[in-house]
């Protein structure tokens, strides 16, 4: 058995919120904006708004764009740090709203790295006969525990959903994962329970985002002996453009394969990954098949890399 990419799919908040936003709000300024982050704009979801409306949606154009029906899928896993309620998480309700009676159903919390802990586990499902599709989802909603007067932090967050299908498809390339965290390291970056908003060490989690999202890939790629000229598509958590750009450039990563859209959503956590992937493939990027290459870095802190084929419009 192996997992491989099928159906992508994504959705993003009405509300547009450009940089100009800010500028007007915080001692901050677009050039300073886009110079050191690569965001001209974001989305917001209303303050009343359903985050597993999102999640439904993005998972929705995944299964269709698979050519899947949702009743043949068993398994869901949404990564997310701001799910609608305390208890229960946004999977039980996206699964039945989608319409997969009696799924297995449940949220993983592993922060902005949460996407690749759940595709890990996906495919593990896949691998091991547990299951032959798992749709693989994540959503947030960062502007709930967004501080807006914090200009080290608004400024760099968005909402958003984005899913993938994930399913045994014979003759893919072996999925291959590595997944860490370093309890240490918490006060660099976290929202506790009392003031429920993001508290950033920016500088200092920009170097370990690097070093960490480097390293992992780079057992990835050592485990499979493949060459970064093999992954034809680089997904990195689109925490910031000169993050992305300094790990590729790292891994040696020819820099038209590394896709970037972090100007149009900015950071949105767990969802940025699959959000981005929804983004390239309807620029035409993941067509027919190929290798993924996808990254990620968040609080804990956590990180994760793999690669995991795809194989899209074929089914
Ligand atoms: O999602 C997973 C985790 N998150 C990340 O991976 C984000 C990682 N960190 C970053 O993306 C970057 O560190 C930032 C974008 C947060 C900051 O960029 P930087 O290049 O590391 O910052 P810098 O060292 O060039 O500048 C920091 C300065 C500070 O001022 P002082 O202390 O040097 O006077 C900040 O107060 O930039 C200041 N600053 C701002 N200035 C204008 C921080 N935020 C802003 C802002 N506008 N919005």
């Amino acid at each position: 058995m192996t997992a491989a990419i099928v159906g992508i799919g994504a959705a993003l908040p009405e509300k547009t919120v450009p940089n100009s936003y800010f500028t007007s709000r915080l001692d901050t300024s677009d050039e300073w904006i886009r110079k050191r982050t690569g965001i001209a704009e974001r989305r917001f979801l209303a303050e009343d708004g359903h985050l597993a409306d999102l999640a439904v949606a993005a998972s929705r154009q995944a299964l269709r764009t698979a050519g899947r029906a949702a009743a043949d899928v068993h398994h869901i896993v949404v990564a997310t740090t701001t799910p609608d309620r305390v208890t229960p998480g946004l999977a039980v309700e996206v699964a039945t709203r989608l319409g997969m009676p009696r799924a297995a159903a449940f949220d993983l919390h592993a922060a902005c790295a949460g996407f690749v802990y759940a595709l890990d586990h996906a495919s593990a499902l896949i691998e091991s006969g547990r299951a032959k599709a798992v749709l693989v989802c994540g959503a947030e909603a960062l502007t709930r525990i967004t501080d807006r007067t914090d200009r080290s932090t608004a400024v760099l967050l968005g909402d958003g959903a984005g899913a993938v299908l994930l399913a045994d498809v014979a003759r893919a390339p072996a999925p291959c994962f590595s997944l860490g965290s370093d309890g240490e390291r918490i006060p660099l970056l976290y929202a506790d329970r009392h003031d429920r908003v993001l508290r950033m060490d920016g500088p200092e989690i920009f170097v370990h985002a690097v070093e960490k999202m480097s390293a992992a890939t780079r057992r990835v790629l050592g485990r499979q002996e493949l060459a970064p000229e093999e992954i034809d598509l680089f997904v990195a958590h689109q925490a910031n453009a000169r993050i992305v750009r300094a790990v590729a450039k790292e891994l040696g990563v020819p820099a038209e394969r590394v896709f970037l859209n972090v100007d149009r959503v900015a950071n949105t956590s767990s969802a940025s990954i699959p959000i981005a992937l929804a983004q390239a493939w309807e620029e035409g990027l993941l067509s027919g098949s190929g290798l993924l290459g996808v990254a990620a870095f968040g609080a804990g802190i956590t990180w994760g890399a793999g690669v995991v084929g795809w194989r899209l419009g074929e089914l």
